[in-house]
């Protein structure tokens, strides 16, 4: 089965073709972050009108690089949610469009089911059942996954995301969007142990987790030290480890409850190299297998929507015509 993937939930086109006897045939992506750098973050209606400028375009060069066509295809995947309202509409609409004129399905993806699911692209696939760790702009999630689509949130962030808390911190330093790899850039020049952050939530019971707290705890801290560069990134440093730190004391409990031996990193922040070294540190010291996508497919990517429309056109989902894109949309409820 030969599916094309197509994501546009947010500021990236990202555009694959996944064969489900050869693997990923060619994958490309468009970031918008020149165009959307200039307001500090994303702009929902610049995003929307730039997939519309790029979807095909690249759709035909994925297609060519993967010497294939539209009448060689068995599926067309999108991404259906969560995700940016605009955004999603068009890559519904162009899924579904190119599916309909080549006579095969179109199929709605849950993003965070890419993300998820986005390690089974390497060589090296997590066998099921695996504990997730979800961290990306707009969720952090620890997820007991049994199997494809059987799915049990066991703890989630009660506010911002790790990857908001990363770029809202970044902007608190003065760094441009997005945040996260600058805010990581600026931290590897940090004094190791020059400030010390807390640790939200783990002097309690629960997989839950709060990374608010640590975005005001910078602010005070930039406000009470010398205004230069060396301060700022002292406190990035501080800022990253406490972030890590807290999800390897967090994974950690999640591990040792659920008995789960393998741990899968996935989504934006899972590229973060000093979260990677900490929870590879973690897996290590607790004979538990640490899986990740390779670094391009941590952040959104159309070869991991193409993985999970293949799987899940393979497993016979329901066809139909009429479709439907959620700004939000539960993992948990999705079914196997
Ligand atoms: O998964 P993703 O590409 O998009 C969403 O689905 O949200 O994640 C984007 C998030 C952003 O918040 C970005 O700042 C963060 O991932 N990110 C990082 C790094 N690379 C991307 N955060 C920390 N360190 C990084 N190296
Ligand atoms: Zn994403």
């Amino acid at each position: 089965m030969r599916i094309l993937g197509i994501e546009t939930s947010c500021d990236e086109t990202g555009v694959a073709v996944y064969d489900g006897e050869h693997g990923l045939l060619a994958h490309a992506l468009h970031s918008q972050v020149e165009l959307h750098a200039q307001y500090g973050g994303v702009v929902p209606e610049l995003a929307s009108r730039d997939h519309v400028r790029k979807a095909l375009p690249l759709i035909r060069h994925v297609l060519d690089e993967a010497s294939t066509d539209g009448t060689k295809l068995d599926g067309v995947a999108y991404t259906a949610g969560p995700g940016l309202m605009g955004a999603l509409l068009v890559g519904a609409a162009v899924a579904r469009s190119l599916a309909y004129a080549w006579g095969c399905p179109a199929v709605g993806v849950h993003h965070m089911e890419g993300h998820l699911l986005a390690p089974m692209l390497e060589t090296e696939r997590p066998q099921f059942p695996f504990l997730a760790l979800l961290v990306s702009g707009g969720h952090t999630q620890l997820v007991h996954v049994g199997a494809m689509g059987d799915y049990r949130l066991l703890g989630e962030s009660l506010d911002d995301a790790a990857g908001e808390a990363f770029d809202k911190t970044a902007k608190l330093l003065g760094l441009g969007y997005p945040g996260g790899p600058a805010l990581a850039a600026l931290a590897l020049r940090g004094t190791p142990g020059r400030y010390k952050f807390p640790r939200p939530m783990t002097d309690r019971p629960g997989l839950d987790m709060s990374f608010s707290g640590l975005k005001t705890h910078a602010m005070v801290t930039l406000k009470n030290s010398p205004n230069d560069e060396q301060a700022r990134a002292d406190i990035a440093l501080a800022f990253e480890v406490a972030v890590a730190q807290t999800m390897v004391i967090k994974c950690r409990r999640a591990l040792e409850q659920s008995g789960l031996s393998r741990l899968v990193v996935a989504g934006g922040v899972g590229a973060n190299q000093r979260l990677r070294g900490a929870l590879e540190a973690l897996g290590e010291s607790l004979g538990v297998l640490v899986h990740y996508p390779r670094f391009e497919f941590c952040t959104d990517n159309g070869a991991m929507i193409a993985y999970v429309g293949h799987e899940r056109l393979k497993a016979g989902v329901a066809q139909t015509f009429s479709f439907a894109t959620r700004a939000r949309w539960p993992l948990d409820s999705l079914s196997p």
